[in-house]
């Protein structure tokens, strides 16, 4: 075990926004010998998230940032190759927090889940299958509350949640209209995810496109973005709208504090509910999630798209690829063949 040679990306120094490739570096290092109750896990993929901005952002917000010196924090897909676990033998396919580097030694314990849907991809148990999926499963269903022909309105509705919470509204009998940046992702929206409409934000009539998108008024909006894109949606909303709060990618940081109007008129008016959440708090819900999201995979009713970057070296960029919108569907890296 101590030959293989483990390629790690360290958070190298502390971004004041979005991290950049030149705030990590990449370093080699032995692998551990396994200590009992420990694995060594090969990772295969790694998951590039817009919310590592915040992972490595200097004040904590619902987790610790990542000390500088440290393997960057990722969610990661692989294979247990030496374990000195009882319940875990080699061979397994398993997702956990792996952080991105070849390997990771872990206790058992750690592993998040085994991966045993062996008909489906390993790359979608970080995607549809993972915390993408069940993200949108459980923001769009248990705090959204779509009613058949409502209308859902979703941001970032090419990427990974977005393209997802589209079409579980869509399965649930939903109107779906996708706000999106560029001509191919507004177009993505339409004819692969299924959004019955789709806007791109970034063309000068945004607000007259969305307004004609959504005449019938928003009844749920998904909102993965704030900022502008959510100002304009909130002129729209229906009376009792339910808005979920599941990202901020627009808003650049909370120093200085994003400016904008106010929402407390719309939300009183329309006797509306904004409800913000983090997935975390409810890994209780996973499961379920995902035998929906698997059952809707394989009846070929859910679609989803993946990037992948091959190799480590792409990892200290990956994060602020995303802040420029280069990615179509889930990022991720690949180490290694699945
Ligand atoms: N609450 C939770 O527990 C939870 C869990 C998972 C994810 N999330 C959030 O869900 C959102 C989507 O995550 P994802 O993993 O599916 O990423 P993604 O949508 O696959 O990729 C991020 C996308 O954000 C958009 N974006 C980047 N900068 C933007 C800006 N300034 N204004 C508007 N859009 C911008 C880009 O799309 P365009 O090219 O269309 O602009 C980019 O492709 C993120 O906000 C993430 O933090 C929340």
């Amino acid at each position: 075990m101590s030959q293989r040679v483990n390629r790690q990306v360290l958070l190298a120094s502390r971004p004041p926004g979005i991290p950049q490739a030149e705030h990590f570096e990449i370093v080699t290092s032995p692998v551990p010998e396994l200590q009992p109750g420990e694995v060594l896990v090969r990772n295969i993929y790694l998951s590039v998230e817009p919310a590592m901005r915040g992972w490595v952002a200097a004040v904590a917000n619902y987790s610790e940032p990542v000390a500088i010196g440290a393997v960057m924090r990722s969610f990661a897909a692989g294979r247990i190759e030496a374990s000195r676990d009882p319940a875990l033998p080699v061979g397994t396919k398993v997702t956990g927090l792996f952080g991105w580097q070849d390997y990771a030694v872990v206790q058992g314990t750690a592993i998040e889940r085994r991966v045993e849907e062996d008909d489906l991809p390993l790359s979608t148990s970080l995607g549809v299958m993972g915390i993408n999926g069940v993200t949108a499963h459980f923001g769009l269903l248990e705090l959204g509350q779509p009613k058949a022909g409502e209308t859902v309105v979703v941001s970032t509705a090419a990427g990974a949640v977005g393209s997802c919470v589209g079409q579980i509204a869509r399965i649930h009998g939903c109107r779906t209209v996708g706000i999106a940046g560029g001509p191919d992702k507004r177009a993505l929206c339409v004819e692969r995810f299924g959004f019955d409409a789709a806007v791109d934000y970034k063309t000068d009539d945004f607000a007259e496109q969305l307004a004609k998108a959504c005449e019938g008024g928003v009844d749920v909006y998904y909102d993965n973005t704030a900022g502008a894109i959510s100002d304009a949606v909130m002129a729209h909303l229906n009376v009792g709208a339910r808005i979920v709060v599941c990202g901020t990618a627009s808003v650049a940081s909370w120093n200085p504090a994003p400016q904008g109007p106010r929402v407390e008129r719309h939300l009183l008016v329309k006797r509306a509910r904004m409800q913000g959440f983090v997935i975390f708090d409810h890994a209780d819900r996973y499961p379920a999630a995902r035998r929906d999201l698997a059952q809707w995979l394989r009846e070929g009713k859910l679609v989803y798209l993946e990037e992948v970057l091959d190799g480590i070296a792409h990892a200290p960029d990956a994060v602020a690829g995303l802040y420029r919108g280069e990615n179509l569907g889930k990022r991720l890296i690949r180490l290694t063949d699945d």
